[in-house]
């Protein structure tokens, strides 16, 4: 028994829980996924994966992603990187969802599988029907030789290395890292993007394991934060545009966690339901960064305020103008916008892992979720 304790303890090496060690992996985490595949000083990106299959890539009508939990919002970041870099159309859909819709799937259609444990059972058996209809079917997977890694034609690996936490964390941002290479080596390709623009984003994708590593020093902030918002029992999270995706990510950390009810929402969708719940009690994470639709977004904080919602923001470093509405605001690194995704995320997970440990509640294993689901 002593033995297995002290175990686990070296597991975690010196963390209280698997998450807080993940979440502090990241940095390390996006640097083994993009190690040897980036090249900024000689300006390429190299895939086997994606350049043993460029002609499919390249004649793709569009790309459909299938995906579950927090691999589908990885997929929906993918989705604004993959329109806005390669210009190719990306549909995202729930694995299960599609698998029951009679999905209209070509041969020149390609699907892009996401899972970290490659074994989920909903992403299986969309892939197998994307396969059955002719697709082309490529994998985004964390487990090495997992089931989905090799059902699908080809693939890439996250390398972020074994996640122990039932709450995705390391595994979402190098699912992003990964998928951020390829819509950057499409665009190449299809020449949507300029070769100035093209490095400027090598450049920025290699500075972001030290900037997580910044984004990670709001870990006592956003302690003092937790504790003031433990008790509560609704949340909301809003985000824009690239963001839009980490404000369902952020919401669905704190529900899986500390089984605190959260919606995330886009923010300018806010007016159309969900700001009939604020008043007082009511806390929003606003994802506030400065390249993505920052005035609306702070006309949209002005409409919380004067409604008395309590405003914690995630902004940029230096930021003014949301520190003087905002209760609480966490900085983050400026970056490219399409790359925000990968700062911003950082603080919410750590206000999930402080709440949930706050509340004393199983941080590693939560009640009823399982880290891989093999049923249907
Ligand atoms: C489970 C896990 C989630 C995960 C989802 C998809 O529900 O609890 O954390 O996001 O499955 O898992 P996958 O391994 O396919 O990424």
């Amino acid at each position: 028994q002593e033995l297995q304790i002290n175990l686990e303890q070296i597991e975690k090496g010196g963390y209280d829980h698997f998450m807080l060690k993940e979440i502090y992996e990241q940095p390390s985490a996006i640097l083994d996924t993009f190690r040897g595949r980036l090249r900024s000083n000689e300006a390429i990106i190299k895939m086997a994966g994606v350049e043993d299959n460029m002609k499919k890539f390249l004649n793709a009508n569009r790309i459909i992603i299938v995906a579950c939990g927090t691999s589908w919002h990885a997929g929906l970041v993918a989705e604004y990187i993959f329109e806005d870099l390669a210009r190719i159309p990306v549909e995202v859909e729930y694995a299960s969802e599609f698998r029951y819709r009679n999905p209209v799937i070509t041969e020149n259609d390609v699907v892009i599988a996401i899972s970290q444990s490659g074994e989920t059972a909903d992403t299986l058996a969309a892939i197998k029907l994307a396969k059955s209809k002719g697709a082309f079917v490529f994998g985004v997977c964390n487990v090495v030789g997992s089931t989905i890694a090799r059902e699908t034609n080809a693939g890439a690996y996250t390398h972020a290395g074994p996640e122990i936490g039932v709450a995705s964390t390391k595994a979402f941002t190098t699912q992003i890292t990964v998928l951020t290479l390829i819509a950057l080596r499409l665009a190449r390709a299809k020449g949507t993007i300029s070769s100035s623009d093209f490095r400027t984003h090598l450049i920025e994708l290699e500075l972001i394991p030290k900037k997580v590593e910044l984004a990670l020093k709001s870990d006592s902030l956003v302690q003092t934060i937790a504790d003031i918002y433990k008790d509560t029992k609704n949340f909301l999270y809003l985000g824009r545009g690239y963001n839009f995706p980490v404000a369902l990510e952020g919401a669905l950390k704190l529900k899986e966690i500390s089984y605190i009810h959260a919606e995330g929402y886009p923010a300018a969708e806010m007016k159309h339901g969900p700001i009939a719940l604020i008043d007082e009690n009511m806390p929003i994470v606003v994802i506030a960064t400065k390249k993505g639709h920052y005035e609306k977004v702070v006309s949209n904080i002005q409409e919380i305020k004067s409604r008395k919602g309590k405003i914690i923001g995630i902004v940029t470093q230096g930021d003014e103008s949301v520190r003087e509405l905002a209760d609480h605001v966490i900085e983050v690194p400026e970056t490219l916008e399409s790359l925000s995704p990968l700062l911003t995320t950082i603080p919410l997970q750590l206000l999930s892992y402080h709440i949930a440990v706050m509340l004393g509640k199983n941080v590693d294993q939560p009640r009823n979720l399982a880290k891989s689901v093999t049923v249907e």
